[in-house]
């Protein structure tokens, strides 16, 4: 056990300027999702290079597999897509395109299933199975990349015993990493709601359906469904992000206000009873005061659940190899992302890598001066090989 982690450690350092150059490549030539196109062209020619076999699925996603002796099939995913910002950061390896950049660290997550690829490609022989290597598209956008990986194949012939995931994580030192076994991320689907009255003069409210003066009771009745109908030991979050009247002025009232925002749940059933009650609420509100109220929802990605015995069993895992005080628990988050879909598929393990460090860490993912320290990199890439290697060991 111990001689195999001491190896695994030595091949990701060995392996540390390829991950490093490949993360860099990618961090200066971002991608917006379902638009992967140099980015998958990048990574199968890398796969190419290792003899490493491969396949394009799901438009702009890869599959690539690693076999050693016969046994069972387990999958590492990374996500490929970067996000509509303009990068901030004066570094050498910062964004070529403008109004683009890798702010959430696919790239990191991106290099380190390459290099943990090449380092299950050295250590076939110790291999009872096959690692399937998932490069997906589109993990930013609806429907979610994962859900065309799934479409083209990817957990089916042979369905895979396991999937592991990773995502880096600011608030961690790079070198260490953190598990959450059970549910861990949020179902999110969004909000489209159009409130209609009738307008007029700011000045004679008694001609007019105020759609505003509604849209105020809508949005506090709204939230009473978060406060007062849902479980208190069941977590919600209802966030309006954006309230938009149809002109209006002072001294005018609309005709309409739009309203955009997110709903999250960690309960599929609840998640299905909540979509009911907001739109029956949302127009009950709406009629009883002369207006009309509807709602649009687009379902997003489903609640993340890390299977419990594959979680601590990952955990024990990361100790071996990084040691016990560089793995930490973490607490529940409402944030979304479409790992879940594989999560309702197989058993699953969804873990976050810490990228913290001077000079250029810290900064929290989706912001213009989002970085990593790169030891992270070694990190990233020795244990997702760590585990393939102790899971078909
Ligand atoms: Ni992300």
């Amino acid at each position: 056990m111990n001689e195999r982690s001491t190896r695994v450690r030595a091949l990701a350092q060995e392996g540390a300027e390829a991950t490093l150059a490949d993360r860099r490549h990618l961090h200066a030539n971002p991608e917006l999702s379902f638009e992967e196109h140099e980015t998958v062209a990048y990574v199968e020619r890398r796969l190419t290079e290792s003899g490493i076999p491969h396949r394009r699925v799901a438009g702009t996603g890869l599959i690539a597999e690693i076999s050693g002796a016969a046994g069972p099939t387990i999958a590492l995913r990374a996500d490929m897509d970067a996000l509509p910002i303009q990068e901030a950061n004066e570094v050498a390896y910062r964004s070529r395109t403008d109004g683009v950049m890798h702010a959430c660290g696919h790239d990191v997550h991106t290099a380190s299933l390459l290099g943990a690829a090449r380092i299950l490609q050295q250590s076939r022989k110790q291999l009872r199975g096959t690692v399937r290597l998932l490069f997906q598209p589109g993990e930013e956008k609806l429907p979610g990349g994962a859900t065309l990986m799934i479409r083209d194949g990817a957990l089916v012939s042979p369905t895979p015993a396991a999937i592991f995931g990773q995502h880096v994580h600011p608030p961690l030192a790079a070198g260490s990493v953190g598990f959450r076994s059970g549910i861990y991320m949020a179902s999110t689907d969004e909000l489209y709601l159009t409130v209609r009255g009738r307008g007029g003069h700011g000045a004679m409210p008694h001609q007019s359906v105020d759609p505003i003066v509604i849209t105020a009771q809508v949005i506090t009745a709204l939230q009473q469904l978060v406060s007062r109908e849902t479980d208190p030991t069941l977590p919600v979050v209802l966030t309006f992000g954006r309230v938009e009247s149809e002109g209006g002025a002072t001294n005018v009232i609309p005709n309409a206000v739009h309203l955009e925002g997110t709903l999250r749940t960690l309960d599929e059933d609840w998640r299905k009873e909540l979509h009911l009650r907001l739109r029956r609420t949302a127009e009950g509100i709406a009629a009883a005061l002369g207006g009309t109220a509807e709602l649009r929802i687009e379902h997003g990605y489903p609640f993340l659940k890390n299977d419990e015995a594959l979680t601590l069993w990952a955990r024990d895992r990361a100790r071996e190899l990084l040691g016990e005080e560089r793995v930490v628990d973490l607490p529940i988050r409402m944030t979304g992302e479409d790992f879940a879909f594989y999560s309702h598929h197989l058993p699953a393990c969804f873990y976050r890598l810490g990228v913290n460090g001077p000079p250029h860490g810290g900064s929290p993912v989706h912001t213009d001066t989002f970085d990593i320290d790169e030891a992270c990199l070694e990190t990233g890439s020795g244990l997702l090989a760590w585990l393939a290697l102790q899971r078909l060991g």
